[in-house]
């Protein structure tokens, strides 16, 4: 028998699979979000050729499928991005964040900076913050530039390696940039070369402690529209594996409406003259 997709499930099927995205990878979905988890479970029902939601959520459950886990988590995130999104906050980057870390690592002799972008969707953020080095950085070839760009959704991360892009994904980006680093084929626009190497994608679950404890000495930390998505007890163990990845001085990074104030003491809250930070 196969599932209908227009199918109608119970509170009680969808709940516990809900639950279980939750622990597993951060995402929360309140009641308001019902009909739009339900919709996509009976799409992986449909899809995976289970016979009823019980059923599903021991798949899910028993983790000999953690492939099902990633596809239906691919079809519940959302990867709304652009290039230069928060200019105020990549100032603050550029300007001040930036020129601190290196003064303070060229008086050690130290030329490795190593940046993340935890959560990077189709790329837009890693390739502006590689941008946003090459425009700033005066003596960028001394250095050793490590970007990082980690997300859950492995669909998104192919788009990603593409760079290829519409034009909506580079409405913020003013004119000189965009002529300097894109090329445009016909109604799209290509990320060039030097800036798509310089950044390393790759698969990472922000909430696998695991994963979390192979990601280390960072100087910069960008989790931009992530957590918002999360709830409270997800977005405090993130911060936390978060703040272990950072070296000491390193700055975190989030959404222009997120903070980690009521969730951690530990990072010292750092006023910028355009936005706010967060400093180990
Ligand atoms: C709205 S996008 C933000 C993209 C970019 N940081 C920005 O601010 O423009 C959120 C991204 O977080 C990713 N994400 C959600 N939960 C995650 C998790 N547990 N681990 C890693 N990435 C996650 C989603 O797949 C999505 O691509």
């Amino acid at each position: 028998m196969l599932i209908d997709i227009d199918q109608k499930f119970t509170f009680e099927d969808i709940i516990p699979i809900r639950d279980l995205i939750a622990e597993t990878c951060g995402l929360h979905f309140d009641e308001k979000k019902y009909y739009f988890i339900e919709k996509r479970i009976a799409k992986r029902i449909k899809a995976t050729n289970t016979q009823s939601a019980k059923d599903y959520f021991r798949l899910l459950k028993l983790g000999q499928n953690h492939d099902e886990m990633k596809e239906l988590v691919a079809s519940l995130t959302t990867n709304e991005t652009y290039f230069f999104r928060y200019l105020p906050q990549l100032e603050s980057f550029a300007e001040e964040a930036l020129p601190m870390i290196c003064s303070a690592k060229r008086a050690k002799n130290d030329y490795n900076l190593n940046i993340w972008s935890a959560g990077c969707s189709s790329g837009e953020e890693p390739y502006t913050l590689n941008i946003l080095l090459r425009e700033h950085l005066k003596d960028l070839s001394k250095w050793n530039i490590r970007i990082l760009a980690t997300d859950i959704d492995y669909q998104i991360l192919k788009k990603a390696r593409e760079g290829l892009y519409e034009k909506r994904a580079v409405k913020d980006v003013n004119p000189e940039i965009l002529e300097k680093y894109f090329t445009q084929i016909g109604s799209r626009y290509q990320i060039c070369q030097e800036i798509k190497t310089g950044v390393s994608f790759s698969y990472a679950n922000l909430m696998d402690r695991r994963e979390m404890r192979s990601i280390n000495d960072m100087d910069f930390v960008f989790c931009r529209n992530v957590l918002i998505y999360f709830d409270d007890k997800a977005r405090k163990q993130v911060v936390n594996s978060i703040y272990n990845c950072l070296l000491p001085g390193g700055f975190i990074f989030l959404g222009h409406s997120e903070s980690v104030g009521k969730i951690s003491a530990t990072f010292k809250l750092v006023k910028f003259q355009k936005s706010l930070s967060y400093q180990k």
